[in-house]
């Protein structure tokens, strides 16, 4: 319902109009009125619109207003051409056209300028909400890191890549014969005992046993098959025992086997690669010795030990008293190795006359506990970010 009086929807007589200058004034009234309406805010055309309500509200302020100017059905411009042209007096008719037509051009020329200019605001508006700003920091991600055995792995291969040896990797699944029987440990070899491992349950029937690799020197055996000498390989990986969890034992662990055989490769080739190891490892301060030992798929066999890292070889620790790392010996056990058992080359068709090599397996957990100080081999398998942090 109009609530204030709407002069157009009455004809001119109905306004006492029925002179040519009265009807121009009353056109410069209504064209007055959407001068002042046309350059209202948004916000102020609502109220305005809501206030007289002549045309719906409900869609937004400028359409409100157009509606309001030039709807067809009850706009000012229909109200005027029913109610002032239509019903115009012949001798009206002629002023009442022209002034129509001069109120309608404007009108409908400052409604598109109008339109247009909203438009291009809008423009703007999506213009700078899409807008990406590179300067703006991004989304970061925590980045993770290598286990710190992963990084251990990485060392020792880097430096063994760099005097010539190559990297293999092998199944964590093996068959008695690749883990035992090829290395020379027949079934019932007290040694055996020592590596007890985990079973896999198979249905009957299966044409091997399978067991999870007690050590990464199957791939001495899978390497020796494929190549045929000169062979320098190290293989990093993961080996099984059933052993009790401790400070120093693990179920799971980290080997780094390591192997090479060519026409004439002596001890002072195995010692001398050994010692160049450690040295690049542990740096150049520590000394290396070996110690006879037993494995039956090497001959001699030795454990190497290197220099206590904790009191420097002394035995003694800074406060004066036994270091305990090395339990006052100076010395700490490293790893087994040896010359390759002739034995062994009888298992891959090598000719054990004119072929010679040496084998080593080392523990990467125990190396990666003595290089970075740390006293539980637990803390590698709990997967605590406090202690991965610690190596990024
Ligand atoms: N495989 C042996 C172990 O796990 C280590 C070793 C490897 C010894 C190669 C000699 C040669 O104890």
């Amino acid at each position: 319902m109009p609530n204030i009086e709407n002069p157009t929807e009455k004809s001119l007589a109905e306004l006492g109009i029925n002179e040519p200058s009265a009807v121009e004034a009353e056109f410069a009234r209504v064209r007055e009125r959407f001068d002042r309406q046309i350059v209202l805010p948004a916000d102020e055309i609502r109220n305005l619109m809501l206030r007289e309500a002549w045309v719906g509200s409900e869609s937004d302020p400028a359409t409100s207003l157009r509606n309001f100017w030039v709807g067809r059905k009850s706009g000012v411009l229909t109200l005027i051409t029913d109610n002032w042209l239509r019903k115009a007096p012949p001798s009206l008719k002629g002023v009442v056209g022209k002034q129509f037509n001069e109120l309608k051009s404007h009108i409908e020329r400052k409604l598109g300028e109008q339109r247009q200019r909203l438009e291009a605001e809008a423009d703007q508006i999506t213009l700078a909400h899409d807008h990406i700003d590179l300067s703006l920091p991004g989304v970061t991600r925590p980045i993770g890191s290598h286990h710190l055995i992963r990084q251990v792995f990485q060392e020792i291969e880097d430096i063994f890549v760099s005097i010539g040896f190559s990297v293999v990797e092998g199944p964590e699944i093996e068959t008695p014969y690749y883990n035992f029987e090829a290395l020379n440990i027949p079934e019932f070899h007290p040694v055996r005992d020592d590596m007890d491992t985990f079973y896999l349950d198979l249905p009957k029937g299966a044409p091997t046993p399978l067991l999870l690799r007690t050590h990464t020197s199957p791939m001495q055996i899978r390497t020796m098959e494929k190549r045929k000498p000169p062979v320098r390989v190290i293989v990093p990986g993961k080996v099984y025992r059933r052993d009790n969890p401790d400070a120093t034992h693990s179920f799971i662990f980290h080997q780094v086997e390591g192997l090479a055989v060519d026409a004439d490769i002596t001890f002072c080739d195995f010692t001398g690669t050994i010692e160049y190891f450690v040295k690049q490892f542990f740096g150049p301060g520590v000394k290396t010795r070996f110690r006879p030992s037993y494995f039956p798929f090497t001959e001699p066999s030795v454990e190497f030990d290197v220099s206590c890292i904790f009191c420097g070889g002394s035995g003694t620790s800074a406060g004066g008293g036994t270091c305990s790392k090395c339990k006052g010996a100076g010395w700490i056990e490293l790893f087994g190795a040896g010359m390759v058992d002739p034995a062994v080359y009888g298992f891959v068709n090598y000719d054990a006359k004119t072929v010679s090599g040496f084998a080593f397996g080392m523990g990467i957990d125990r190396l990666a506990m003595l290089k970075y100080q740390i006293d539980d081999i637990q803390v590698f398998f709990q997967n605590d970010v406090r202690f991965l942090r610690q190596f990024p």
